[in-house]
């Protein structure tokens, strides 16, 4: 079969090379996976005994609403007008099969092909990987210091064929979470330059402050520039229930409908209702699963900073620790699948998220408790000495 050229040029999924190193694992040792930022971690019980029961009702095997039922759209709207303090009104939410899924609708119904987005480095791989298999050229941006991106730079890269800028804030894959003000500066470029402005907040619940991400929504004209992207994968845990949703200007969601309605018809039913179940009871829950991650973040980046390893932590937050490892002759996959082959330790290589990212590594924290961090720091000393 001939396949679209820009589709085949897209790399598999680094997930999928990533299960290839855990087959060649150590047997030795027992795997420290701190590969894939999708929580085993159960769902709260309350809410698979609630699926049990929604379940046997014939009527939630029936498609939905494209855009979502009305329950969790409502739900989502008030959250977001509670969580950003700012109102938020139902017309401008869409509930999608997954956050991925989001991005995608919304980038195929703005861009044309030999369009570019701006995608800060490092970034999230399947954004790149979706824009590229769409023609569409993303146009990178070197990370500061403090691994967050320049408006600057972003000012300068903008040519008559950039139509958006994507920003993930906690970051996938370094943690860094955005200041209010840096992100009012992007939405402040994105609007002055007629592009549009994502922000993908998959991780926001794992940030250490809570209060407000950013005050985009208090602006009355937000949903002229801002796409919002949102997963109910990670904060619930409920990744298999593929439920997420973006809120943004309703005109810009009809035609990303239309595409919705294609692709899969509706986000699935029981997925929907497992997230207006979370909307409404599982505040209290929500809260201490993200006080276990984010305990376990910040245990790992202390430990990580006081050994003796070699590997830096360059950054950490959300459910990440991106380091930098100590060979420079090295290159990131070379690295990580000799940490999984020799040290039983499953990461993600920095080339993953990007091109100048070999001198990194991701390790995320979804599945991994307290003494395996230990037992992976002790690991990673030992190497150290080798
Ligand atoms: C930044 C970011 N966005 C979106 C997703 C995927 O979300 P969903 O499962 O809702 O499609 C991930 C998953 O790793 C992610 O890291």
């Amino acid at each position: 079969m001939r396949i679209r050229e820009a589709v085949h040029q897209v790399i598999d999924s680094p997930i999928t090379q990533v299960g290839r190193w855990k087959n060649d694992a150590s047997p030795d040792l027992p795997l420290i996976d701190v590969s894939q930022a999708a929580p085993t971690y159960p769902p709260a019980r309350e809410l698979r005994y609630h699926i049990a029961a929604q379940a046997q009702s014939p009527a939630t095997a029936t498609y939905t609403d494209q855009q979502g039922v009305p329950e969790l759209r409502v739900a989502l709207a008030r959250a977001l007008t509670a969580d950003y303090d700012a109102p938020v009104g139902v017309e401008h939410v869409a509930v999608t099969a997954g956050c991925n899924q989001a991005f995608c609708l919304a980038m195929m119904a703005l861009t044309e092909p030999g369009d570019e987005v701006l995608l800060p480095l490092p970034s999230y791989f399947n954004h790149d990987m979706w824009l590229r298999s769409q023609d569409v050229e993303p146009v990178y941006l070197e990370p500061g210091p403090d691994m967050v991106p320049d408006p600057a730079e972003a000012a300068a890269a903008i040519t008559d064929r950039t139509r958006a800028i994507v920003l993930v804030t906690p970051n996938n894959p370094t943690g860094a979470v955005y200041p209010p003000a840096l992100i009012e500066s992007f939405f402040e470029l994105a609007r002055e330059r007629g592009l549009v402005l994502v922000i993908d907040e998959t991780y926001r619940e794992f940030r250490e402050h809570s209060g407000p991400p950013h005050t985009l929504f208090a602006r009355p004209d937000w949903s002229d520039t801002l796409i919002h992207l949102y997963s109910f994968s990670k904060a619930y845990c409920m990744a298999g229930y593929r439920i997420g949703f973006m809120a943004t200007n309703p005109a810009l969601l009809r035609e990303t409908l239309k595409i919705a309605d294609c692709v899969a018809l509706c986000p699935s039913h029981i997925g929907q209702l497992a997230a207006t179940f979370c909307l409404e009871h599982l505040d209290a829950w929500k809260r201490e699963y993200r006080r276990t991650v984010r305990d376990r973040v910040a245990y790992a980046t202390r430990r990580l900073r006081e050994a003796n390893t070699g590997f830096d932590v360059v950054s950490s937050g959300g459910y990440f620790v991106y380091l930098r490892h100590p060979f420079s002759d090295r290159s990131s996959v070379d690295v990580g699948r000799s940490l999984a082959e020799d040290h039983g330790i499953l990461c993600l290589a920095g080339s993953m998220f990007g091109p100048g990212q070999d001198r990194y590594l991701r390790l995320a924290f979804a599945n991994v408790d307290l003494p395996a961090i230990d037992d992976l720091v002790a690991r990673l000393e030992l190497l150290g000495r080798e």
